[in-house]
């Protein structure tokens, strides 16, 4: 465990030209908060997959004011006005959304244009997936996944059967227009609906003089800029554990997640990526459906719930809380090659008298090393607890590893031990200057 960075400037030579930011749990680790640290160091930041399921936080302290700040859709390197930021053409993307997004940072003062960049080949999220993605939940019953609502699965759904529409087709309307017609006549058939296909065309024609600028070829884009020696930092959406191959399914979402989508969904080959940050929450958390072996249904729960403000950032529903799993982190490491790690909100902990750390599996009296792939072996895995003690300090204050008190370091030891793998990176408050460098 050699790797150290002990400060924001050791990034890019410690870390390297290209990184990838994974998300080793269920989503919500709090990829956005170091994605907007590391952006100051790197000169490119793009999303490769998903689309505004995602809610990455930001949280500014400026004079003495903090600034909250949630993207969906926007790359969270965006608040640093010479960053170039990317939406790659493995994302789906809501227009009406993302301009939501430009004109809430227009109005913070925040102006994107020149710096942002869509790929022609990303496809566009509709106003019907929005509505199949609310009535396949429905039908679903007691079995629903508890999705965002925001269209994500039928979106790529329509990817993969090879009749979505794509950026690049708003750049020729008349054709976008007719697909757009045939696309929206079949869904409405199929599932017995009504929709607006006149409004949304004309939404989309609007939302054309604000946009096409924006489209290119990323891919392109980012290879021309990587061999002029131009840095790239990869935010990862989602989880691990919500990957639509690697993650619980079908609780999952409808992209990959992992290293893998990010190389896919950006046209960026996996050996160019020289280091993977995983980010990983100091307990565990999820929202919607779908197994969770280490949930805590009782006080501790709610007392994570609480501290931690964990309440979803893109649909506000309370997140399900429990202990860290070593186990489903691990597979993580694995799946993503991770190389570093971002432990973060290390201070919900404090006034918790005792943590525990779920470290391994056993299913039927077996020791499993992996999430089996079968949801009813997975709910009958028995977790082996760890257990440490807690401390009562404030620690939001902590500036340097050394200034953590011995039992919170020891856990953070702990972990890293379990782990194999190096904790670079500690956060210790909502706020970009809440981080110890290690
Ligand atoms: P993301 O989707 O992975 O970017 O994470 P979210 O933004 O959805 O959720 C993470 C939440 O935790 C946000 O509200 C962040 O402001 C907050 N957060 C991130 N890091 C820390 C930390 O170290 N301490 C505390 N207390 N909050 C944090
Ligand atoms: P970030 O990037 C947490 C979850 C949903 C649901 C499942 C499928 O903020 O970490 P979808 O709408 O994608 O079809 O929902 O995936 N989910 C997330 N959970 N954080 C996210 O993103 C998520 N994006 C999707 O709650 O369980
Ligand atoms: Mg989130």
């Amino acid at each position: 465990m050699t790797l150290q960075i002990t400060n924001e400037a050791d990034c890019v030579k410690k870390l390297g030209q290209v990184i990838y930011i994974a998300g080793t749990q269920w989503g919500d680790e709090g990829k956005g908060k170091l994605v907007d640290i590391l952006s100051a160091q790197y000169d490119i930041i793009a999303r490769s997959a998903g689309g505004a399921n995602a809610g990455h936080t930001i949280c500014v302290n400026e004079g003495g004011e903090s600034k909250k700040f949630v993207f969906h859709l926007m790359p969270s390197g965006i608040l640093h006005d010479d960053k170039i930021c990317i939406i790659g053409n493995g994302t789906v993307i809501n227009i009406p959304t993302l301009l939501e997004e430009i004109n809430e940072l227009k109005e913070k003062g925040i102006d994107v244009h020149n710096r942002i960049f869509i790929s022609d080949r990303a496809h566009l999220l509709l106003g019907y997936h929005k509505i199949i993605d609310g009535i396949q939940e429905e039908r679903k019953k007691g079995k629903k996944v508890g999705t965002t609502l925001r269209g994500i699965g039928p979106a790529y759904t329509d990817k993969i059967s090879r009749q979505g529409i794509r950026m690049g087709d708003l750049l020729n309307f008349s054709t976008f227009a007719e697909k757009l017609r045939t696309n929206a006549e079949k869904h409405m058939k199929t599932y017995g609906f009504e929709f607006d296909i006149e409004k949304e065309l004309n939404i989309h024609k609007d939302a054309l003089d604000i946009i096409q600028g924006y489209i290119i070829n990323t891919t392109e884009y980012i290879h021309k800029s990587h061999k002029k020696g131009k840095t790239v930092l990869i935010e990862g959406a989602q989880g691990t554990h919500l990957d639509i191959d690697h993650g619980t399914y079908p609780y999952v979402t409808s992209s990959n997640t992992t290293c893998g989508g990010a190389c896919t969904g950006l046209g960026f080959p996996p050996n160019k990526i020289e280091n993977v940050v995983g980010i990983m929450k100091a307990y565990t958390t999820r929202v919607g459906e779908g197994p969770f072996p280490t949930e805590l249904g009782d006080i501790e729960g709610k007392m994570l719930q609480d501290q931690g403000a964990e309440y979803g950032a893109t649909t506000g529903r309370p997140r399900r809380c429990g202990w860290l799993d070593i186990i489903s982190v691990k597979n993580a490491i694995d799946i993503n090659g991770i190389t570093s790690i971002n432990l973060t909100k290390l201070d919900v902990f404090g006034g918790f008298k005792k943590i525990k750390i779920g470290i391994s599996y056993k299913l039927d009296g077996e020791m499993v090393n992996y999430i089996p792939s079968s949801l009813d072996d997975f709910d009958k895995v028995k977790v082996d607890y760890l257990e440490m003690d807690g401390w009562t300090e404030d620690i939001s204050k902590a500036k340097k590893f050394s200034d953590l008190p011995k039992n919170c370091q020891d856990y953070v030891k702990k972990l890293e031990e379990l782990l194999e793998t190096p904790i670079n990176f500690i956060g210790v408050g909502v706020h970009r200057d809440e981080m110890i460098f290690r």
